[in-house]
């Protein structure tokens, strides 16, 4: 899969790609990342990219022009032969697990990053998506735009080690994931519970399903109403007092 990404500030994302499984999916071919400085393709003699916004007030606006010519130079001219472009901002449809699942079944996509007070309205005719990543204003798109990478990337079969990882994790079954452990079997005068040790498969697996539902209806209740839940998962959350749909 390939990522172009459009941003002002290139720098901040390495680091962020160049370690750890995102670097090793890089190293293998499995993932393109590609960063385009907006700056380059302003064509004035400062390359000035921003610019005050019409009617007053404070911040600066990203200029409309270096943005399309960015775009139309690296995806080209024909809107209809362009990966995805989704829109870093905190206006856009918030996202989560189904968005990034859908995503990772894209063999190419871009990202657009702004900065300082946003961009002028006009960029909205390039992009064919607007994801925020939460409900609060960070200075710039490009954490956005490497949580987005990130998210996405893990969906990607053969990026994570345990292929069955990423749709066992919290949000990818519905619910919050199980506690886990590791050695040691004691520390501080907490221990790893017994049934962990056990060897019976069958009761781990209950044990897990239930800690999960446990864990979500104490942390996040919101997500049962969504979650896909048996009649068995259903009679344990009542034993806690949930009191959802039969
Ligand atoms: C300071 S913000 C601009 C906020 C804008 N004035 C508004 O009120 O909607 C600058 C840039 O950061 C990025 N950004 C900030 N918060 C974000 C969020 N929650 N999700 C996605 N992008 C965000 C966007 O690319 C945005 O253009």
């Amino acid at each position: 899969m390939r990522f172009d990404i459009f941003t002002l500030f290139p720098g901040m994302f390495a680091g962020v790609f160049d370690d750890s499984i995102l670097q090793r999916a890089r190293a293998a071919g499995r993932l393109e990342i590609a960063t385009h400085n907006l700056r380059a393709f302003a064509y004035d003699k400062h390359h000035v990219c921003d610019d005050t916004p019409y009617g007053g007030g404070g911040g600066m606006v990203m200029k409309v022009e270096p943005i399309f010519e960015a775009v139309e130079k690296i995806l080209g001219a024909d809107p209809a032969r362009r990966p995805p472009l989704i829109l870093t901002t905190p206006q856009g449809r918030v996202f989560d697990t189904a968005i990034a699942r859908a995503y990772a079944q894209q063999p190419h996509i871009a990202i657009l990053c702004g900065h300082y007070e946003g961009m002028d309205e006009r960029v909205r005719a390039l992009v064919s998506d607007e994801i925020s990543i939460g409900d609060y204003v960070l200075t710039g798109g490009e954490i956005p735009a490497m949580a987005l990478v990130d998210a996405i990337a893990r969906f990607i079969p053969g990026i994570v080690g345990d292929p069955a990882a990423p749709h066992q994790d919290s949000h990818a079954t519905g619910l919050l994931e199980y506690p886990q452990y590791t050695r040691p079997l004691e520390f501080r005068g907490m221990r790893v519970p017994d049934i962990l040790l056990s060897g019976h498969h069958a009761q781990i697996e209950q044990w897990r399903r239930r800690q999960a539902l446990k864990r979500t209806w104490e942390q996040r209740p919101d997500l049962l109403a969504r979650a896909p839940l048996t009649p068995m998962d259903k009679n344990f959350l009542r034993e806690l007092g949930w009191s959802g749909e039969t």
